[in-house]
């Protein structure tokens, strides 16, 4: 790490969530949230006994936290289910037969339905209590590994919730990673158990997990049971001794199942990271704070209320399925919507069909879905109606402020606020967003921090830095939901994230916060590149591209150049019909030196279909540069979406 970060962003646009909007919210004005905010911060000991009395106790903690670093402790002494809090406390009331999961699966082709199931808080609750007694009846027993390795239907939430029921830590592994990957996982983690299914769809076609499965477990002696979901019906293998199916599992069991009391720092759940580099890490999340974290932020963040459908289109294999899909929105009794397939499979209008469909109220997505809607073009949008939502939601990277405006224009028709959540699979849930009936956006600001996160931009040396001066996003103290270790691996969770600068939490991303306190995430310091003596994060590069009508998507990466450091090489994906001529080159060019300066004007721009991208859609910024580098491309790729990507872009270098 050298000098400060340049921030080149000259966005100032800001948008006031309507007088209506602000009304209704839970937290209704700015000064509203500072006074809380204030609390959290100074005076913890009064702000979280009041959250936590919010979900419910089995037995009360004694000490609100403990801190020896690096590792956080919160809530000790107390005792509580994760599952109880998700499903039986909502019996006794009104919500009892609400819908708790409305999913819908993938349609089979142009113009067929997809399948849909409702569950209500009382068909969940049963079926979580029947699963939880087959894992027991399988052997499983608290404190026990289980691998979920499943497709998006109601069964992959069931099977987390049953585990947490009966205290097993889970470790949900994404449906679209290989063998080799499931492999390192199950090592990692020492599972016992795979639940899994005979296959999942997408895109018209199976991907046989039970195949992966059975290719994985050749290599993992330890794993001794496997439960097998029917979902896709296609050919598999049953090894006798080791396979059950699911539903002969059931007939076996009551629906009796009580939920173990479990201590407030009990393992929840592990899952990898999906880091690009290196072995992937285990981050480890418990019980108390992980929830509290969770559902705090469901109920705040996306201002949910008793009658909202709420649909975070986040996959269960990553940390947002998991806090917002499953946890978050179910501890708050909320509905929340579950969908097996893609985007654009049987057509690129699904997701609008969905929601003008189950009329969601809150969507949830990610920046490289947005920018893939908008390269699709208008009209798949507005032939549906979609006037029952209400708010807006982003993750994932930072969102441009071009596909802020379409997001905020095409899809919330200027009614909906947008809040841009900023946080990691290490932090359980948002630590950095707006709350919307209370604050202004600013298209491509995450925005402020939520109750009782304390993140300060600061130089390599721990120094704040003044506004506007780009520097490294730190946390200075731990939060609830704070991850708890890298398993098995307490010496490098140290290293990683305590290390960089001394006793703070290192989140790793590059950022500036300007004069009213809003954070701009300019995104991985790794993506921050030194050119010319000025560190640029290539998301404000590549914001800038997009901004040009004819750019759908942009990824920017250095190539080591003698003179400047680093020069920039843009790889670019033209909006669909545009034709690619040697001027447009040069358009973009003067575009950028428009948008930002001519410090920002890429040396290379190499137009592409599509990027390489991870499978939850993060973009491979480490090919690139090996492709812009010349070099082959050496690294690990068994975390990309489409290997065919990376063929054609070797292919079209010149
Ligand atoms: C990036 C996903 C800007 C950031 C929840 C972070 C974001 C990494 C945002 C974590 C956002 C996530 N604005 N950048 N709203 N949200 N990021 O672990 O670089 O998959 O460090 O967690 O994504 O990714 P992860």
């Amino acid at each position: 790490m050298s000098a400060d970060i340049t921030s080149l962003q000259k966005e100032t646009r800001k948008f006031k969530p309507s007088a209506a909007f602000a009304k209704q919210a839970h937290i209704q004005s700015p000064a509203e949230y500072q006074k809380l905010y204030r609390e959290s911060i100074h005076s913890p000991r009064s702000f979280w006994p009041r959250m936590a009395k919010e979900l419910a106790w089995f037995k009360p903690w004694k000490r609100l936290h403990e801190w020896e670093e690096p590792f956080a402790k919160w809530f000790i002494g107390g005792q509580l289910n994760v599952s109880y809090n998700c499903l039986d406390r909502h019996l006794t009331g009104s919500r009892r037969n609400k819908a708790a999961i409305v999913w819908e699966g993938e349609p089979a082709g142009p113009g067929k339905p997809g399948e849909e199931r409702v569950l209500t808080y009382t068909d969940l609750h049963r079926e979580v209590c029947l699963f939880a007694n087959v894992l027991k009846r399988n052997g499983i027993v608290k404190g026990d590994r289980i691998i979920i390795y499943m497709p998006l239907v109601p069964e992959a939430a069931i099977a987390m919730l049953a585990c947490a029921r009966i205290g097993a830590t889970h470790s949900v592994v994404f449906g679209g990673f290989s063998a080799q990957a499931l492999i390192d996982r199950i090592h990692d983690c020492g599972a016992k158990m795979v639940i899994t299914a005979d296959g999942g769809y997408r895109r018209g076609s199976v991907i046989p997990l039970k195949k992966n499965v059975d290719e994985a477990l050749k290599q993992c002696a330890g794993v001794k049971r496997v439960i097998v979901l029917r979902r896709a019906n296609n050919d598999i293998h049953i090894e006798e001794g080791r396979d059950v199916w699911w539903h002969r599992e059931l007939e076996y069991v009551t629906a009796d199942c009580p939920a173990e009391h479990l201590d407030s720092e009990h393992p929840l759940y592990i899952l990898y990271t999906s880091g690009s580099t290196g072995k992937p890490k285990g981050v480890l999340h418990t019980t108390a704070g992980y929830l509290l974290g969770a559902y705090l932020t469901t109920k705040y963040v996306f201002d949910l209320k008793e009658e909202d459908t709420f649909w975070c289109t986040a996959d269960i294999g990553w940390v947002t399925g998991h806090s917002y899909t499953v946890y978050g929105a179910l501890a708050n009794g909320a509905t929340t919507v579950l969908y097996e397939g893609a985007p654009n499979w049987p057509e690129p209008d699904r997701f609008w069909r969905i929601i003008d469909k189950y009329k969601v109220t809150i969507f949830y997505t990610a920046p490289t879905a947005i920018r893939a809607f908008m390269r699709w073009g208008d009209d798949w949008v507005t032939k549906h109606d979609l006037s029952s939502l209400r708010l807006l939601g982003s993750v994932g990277e930072p969102i441009n402020p071009e596909a802020w405006m379409w997001y905020y224009n095409v899809i919330g028709k200027k009614r909906c606020p947008i809040v841009d959540t900023w946080w990691q699979t290490e932090t359980g849930s948002i630590l950095i967003t707006t709350l919307p009936g209370a604050m202004s956006t600013k298209p491509g600001s995450a925005g402020l921090p939520f109750f009782g996160v304390d993140p300060v931009v600061v130089n390599k040396e721990g120094k704040e830095l003044p506004a506007n001066v780009g520097g490294y996003l730190i946390i200075r103290k731990p939060w609830p939901s704070i991850m708890r270790t890298i398993y098995g691996d307490p010496e490098r969770f140290k290293r990683q994230y305590f290390s960089e600068i001394p006793h703070v939490y290192f989140t790793g991303d590059g950022c500036r916060r300007d004069k009213d306190g809003y954070f701009w995430i300019v995104g991985r310091i790794d993506d921050v590149l030194n050119v010319a003596g000025h560190r640029i994060g290539t998301a404000e590069v590549e914001s800038a591209i997009v901004s040009h009508p004819k750019v759908a998507e942009a990824a920017v990466v250095g190539r080591p150049d003698s003179l400047k450091g680093q020069a920039l090489v843009a790889f670019v994906t033209p909006k669909q019909g545009t034709v690619v001529t040697p001027e447009l080159k040069e358009e973009l060019r003067s575009h950028i030196g428009v948008q930002i300066g001519s410090i920002a004007k890429p040396d290379d721009i190499r137009f592409t279909d599509a990027l390489p991208k991870t499978r939850s859609g993060k973009i491979m910024r480490r090919l690139l540069k090996e492709i812009a580098a010349g070099g082959d491309v050496k690294g690990d790729t068994t975390t990309l979406e489409d290997l065919n990507v990376l063929a054609k872009l070797r292919a079209d270098e010149d």
